[in-house]
């Protein structure tokens, strides 16, 4: 029945993604669970008749983003009363029917455990005259494995959801649950047919990967099943994050430096220098241990690119913490850093710290981290120059004067020209000029 309508009459529907890549995920199980209801993607959202907002909520900004955005979708709904607009995600699941109470015309917020449940939703919907809010978090990572594909040679793979370490600042644990793993059978079948369908490369998401199999039983730890997946023929490269420095074990290093096929690039976050900071924000590692860390990490695995994420004016945080902060940056070199201004989250445990520095104050603190690491981003990439990488074209390039861009085994981006039925493919790549964030080449001849 489904595949005998015509492409051009079926219902439409628009999906906006606001959040990380779990988030992103998310949004291709709501995309393959719509289309296996005859819904047909479209980017246009003035020919939707479904309007999926994928939201996130860890930091205030990403919240009043989507304020922004909804109160946007008012004049659509008005011109076309029809539609109907669904608010899933992270800030669905904090917010819950307050969403609706605020906007009256969503008329559907679904929460991070409900996923599987949104075409129930939108047929009831269809039939009753109210909005409807579904938000339990007793989920089911029942059939998560049924996701649309994004790109045909590399898919996200989620390998446990949620997170039981409570930050203090975070308030993913509150939005995603507890941490649950999937099992290594469905994960590794679920690879393998990936890869027998053109996958290449697999990106294994976590919040703390390296807590893999906790509360499972009988099941692999996570550098086992890292092992396991790169025996699996023909998958030539394996990214993982996000990495816990607490539970970041020897025999994860081991493994990564014994297969080939998985990538000696860590994401690697240390959120904080000072180990005054790092307690209390309840990271249980302190600066010695991380140095520590990543000292091993850089000698047992040559080559091996960090990255991390920094937050910076935490509650009670002074300049001298900051500046703890600022030493390890210097002392470490991370290839790159996202950076963040520390934000309130409700609910969260440094909710009601004293945080008696000023914003004012902060900024310049964070514009100092951001312009040393920078320069370092910068000096880094500035030594590949001259040398010859495997690069994985992963698409069109956004920077101007070059076509396509594609992705070094330390997560380098590279922008060269070439054709785009390059796409998807391993080349071998010359490295002509660096900059702080990507690296400019040409196709190795
Ligand atoms: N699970 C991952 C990532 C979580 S969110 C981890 O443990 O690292 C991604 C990043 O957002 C975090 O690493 C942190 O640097 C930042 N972040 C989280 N909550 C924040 C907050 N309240 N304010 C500012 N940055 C925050
Ligand atoms: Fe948030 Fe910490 Fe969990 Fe990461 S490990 S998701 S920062 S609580
Ligand atoms: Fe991800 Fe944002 Fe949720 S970072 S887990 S989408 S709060």
């Amino acid at each position: 029945m489904l595949k005998e309508m015509k492409m051009e009459d079926r219902e439409k529907y628009y999906i906006e993604t606001f959040g990380c890549q779990m988030n992103e995920f998310d949004s291709e199980r709501i995309s393959y669970l719509l289309e296996n209801e005859g819904y047909e993607k479209t980017s246009d959202i003035e020919k939707a008749k479904i309007i999926v907002i994928n939201t996130c909520s860890v930091r205030e900004r990403a919240d009043n983003r989507l304020y922004g955005h909804i109160g946007n979708l008012k004049a659509l709904k008005v011109k076309k009363p029809e539609i109907i607009i669904c608010i899933g995600g992270c800030t669905a699941q904090s917010l819950k029917e307050k969403i609706i109470d605020d906007f009256p015309y969503v008329d559907i917020v679904f929460g991070t455990g409900v996923v599987n449940n949104l075409p129930e939703l939108i047929k009831k919907r269809k039939l009753l005259k109210q909005s409807l809010c579904d938000a339990s978090l007793n989920d089911s990572h029942h059939n998560i494995y049924n996701f649309k594909r994004t790109y045909k040679f590399k898919a996200f793979i989620p390998v446990t959801i949620g997170c039981n370490n409570f930050c203090s600042y975070c308030i993913v644990p509150f939005v995603r649950g507890r941490e649950r793993s999937i099992s290594s059978n469905d994960i590794i079948k679920t690879i393998n047919d990936l890869v027998l369908d053109g996958v290449i490369e697999v990106m294994l998401l976590g919040q703390n990967v390296n807590s893999y199999g906790y509360g499972l039983k009988d099941s692999l730890s996570f550098a086992e099943l890292l092992e396991e997946i790169s025996k699996i023929h023909g998958l030539e490269r394996i990214r993982f994050m996000t990495s816990h420095p607490k539970d970041f074990s020897e025999n994860i290093v081991r493994v990564i430096k014994n297969n080939k096929n998985i990538v000696k690039h860590i994401h690697l976050p240390l959120q904080a220098g000072s180990n005054k900071i790092l307690e209390l924000m309840n990271r249980k590692y302190s600066r010695e241990d991380f140095i520590n860390l990543v000292s091993m990490i850089k000698k047992e695995i040559p080559g091996c690119t960090i990255t991390t994420d920094i937050i910076v004016g935490f509650p009670g945080e002074d300049y001298k913490d900051f500046n703890d902060t600022l030493e390890i940056v210097k002392k470490l070199k991370f290839n790159r850093a996202f950076t963040f201004i520390y934000s309130k989250r409700k609910g969260t445990n440094a909710f009601e710290m004293p945080d008696s520095v000023p914003i004012e104050e902060k900024k310049k603190w964070f514009k100092e981290l951001v312009d040393t690491q920078n320069n370092i981003s910068y000096e880094e990439n500035r030594k590949l120059v001259g040398r010859k990488f495997k690069v994985l074209v992963e698409g069109l390039s956004t920077k101007k004067g070059t076509i396509l861009e594609g992705r070094l085994e330390n997560n380098t981006i590279v922008n060269f020209d070439g054709e785009t039925d390059l796409i998807g493919k391993l080349i071998w790549v010359d490295i002509t000029d660096a900059k702080s964030f990507y690296l400019l080449g040409n196709i190795s001849k």
